[in-house]
């Protein structure tokens, strides 16, 4: 039996039709960077996601480098990141100049650990990025509580985590801002590139609309540097499309993963765990075994896909020399990132998929 990781066919095939019916709408109306979709997507995103209001954008790492110039982050200024998530997060503080400070993660959640933050604040210190990695919301209270005795903004990378609950909050802005992605393998994603930015700050979001659009409000009219940043006609119209079954879709996800948690049994798998401030939405089902690769080569022979998500924590990477990080110096992140596989967890897996993924771990030897 073959088990993709990622089926994105499987996904669209019986949405296609309605899928080209908006499209041809949006070639109709010709709203194609902006328009008619993309605002009826950012009400409805906004709905779904209990914000207050969302920015379309051309994808989750423009939002979070819009973010960054919406709040004046720039040279001179520090900015706390996670060691382990996509490069994207820490680009929020690289793109703007500011020098990203790394921190180490909760070895239980995967996502930034508190404790670790207080120590690394310095009066340089502007923001926090927090992380809701593979759908696993992040312990914001201790964080945001943090952050706002000493005048620190947190901004959440939500790009993998779109209906993830923190003590019974959806996420996006539970700091003060949120971005979120669209590419298409997330938990909802479009047919391309795309992206928005949430917050309960109408100021930062009616920054972020004019930065998106070349800094300009009025036309031709440039109020500040600006980017080419909007999201597109076309993306938002499969996303309205795709919109209404992300709640189901999610649950499907939550299904997977309690019946990979109860079938698979094996002494050196370490399985997700569970934490009480909110289930995870599963954008991922990450386990660590010791020896990965040999574990995911007879996961391929076995026609089972997976990935490794992710296999070098930030602190490590080559871009990142200059900033001084050393092997040892965030253990957690380091750990993860040598012993991490993902396995498939789509939604559209059937339960007979699910069981062989069991069936055959369970075998590994
Ligand atoms: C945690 C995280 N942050 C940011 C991004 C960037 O999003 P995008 O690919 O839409 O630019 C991604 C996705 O790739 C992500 O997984």
């Amino acid at each position: 039996m073959r088990v993709p990781f990622i089926d994105l066919e499987r996904a669209h095939r019986p949405i296609k039709q309605e899928l080209l019916a908006a499209f041809e709408r949006t070639i109709d109306h010709g709203g194609y960077c902006l328009g008619p979709d993309v605002t009826a997507f950012e009400e409805n995103f906004a709905r779904e996601q209990g914000v207050s209001r969302c920015v379309g954008l051309g994808s989750g790492t423009e939002a979070l480098h819009l973010i960054a110039c919406a709040m004046g982050i720039g040279p001179g200024d520090e900015v706390i990141v996670p060691s382990f998530t996509f490069i994207a997060s820490a680009w929020f503080a690289q793109y703007v100049g500011a020098r990203i400070v790394f921190a180490d993660i909760d070895p239980v959640s995967y996502t930034l650990d508190p404790n670790g933050i207080e120590s690394l604040i310095t009066e340089k210190t502007k923001a926090i990025v927090v992380t809701h990695l593979f759908g696993q919301s992040a312990d914001m209270d201790p964080i945001v509580e943090l952050a706002r005795s000493r005048g620190i903004k947190v901004v959440e990378d939500a790009a993998q985590s779109h209906l993830a609950l923190y003590n019974g909050r959806l996420v996006g802005e539970i700091g003060d801002a949120g971005a979120f992605s669209f590419y298409p393998t997330k938990n909802l994603g479009g047919l391309g590139e795309g992206g928005c930015a949430t917050s309960r700050d109408g100021a930062l979001l009616d920054k972020i609309e004019i930065l998106r659009a070349h800094g300009s409000k009025e036309r031709y009219l440039n109020h500040f540097v600006g980017y080419n940043n909007r999201m597109e006609g076309l993306q938002a119209a499969a996303l309205n499309v795709k919109l209404p079954s992300l709640r189901e879709k999610t649950e499907r996800r939550q299904k997977i993963a309690r019946r990979y948690t109860a079938g698979i049994q094996h002494s050196d798998i370490v399985l997700p765990s569970r934490v009480d401030w909110g289930d995870s939405v599963y954008h991922m089902f990450t386990i660590q075994h010791p020896e990965r690769d040999r574990l995911r080569a007879y996961m391929a022979e076995n026609e089972i896909g997976s990935d490794v998500v992710y296999p070098y924590p930030l602190h490590l990477q080559p871009c990142f020399t200059d900033l001084g990080y050393k092997e040892g110096d965030f253990p957690v992140a380091e750990k993860l990132a040598s012993n991490c596989v993902s396995l498939p967890i789509i939604p559209e897996l059937t339960d007979e998929e699910v069981d062989y993924v069991i069936k055959t771990l369970n075998a590994f030897s």
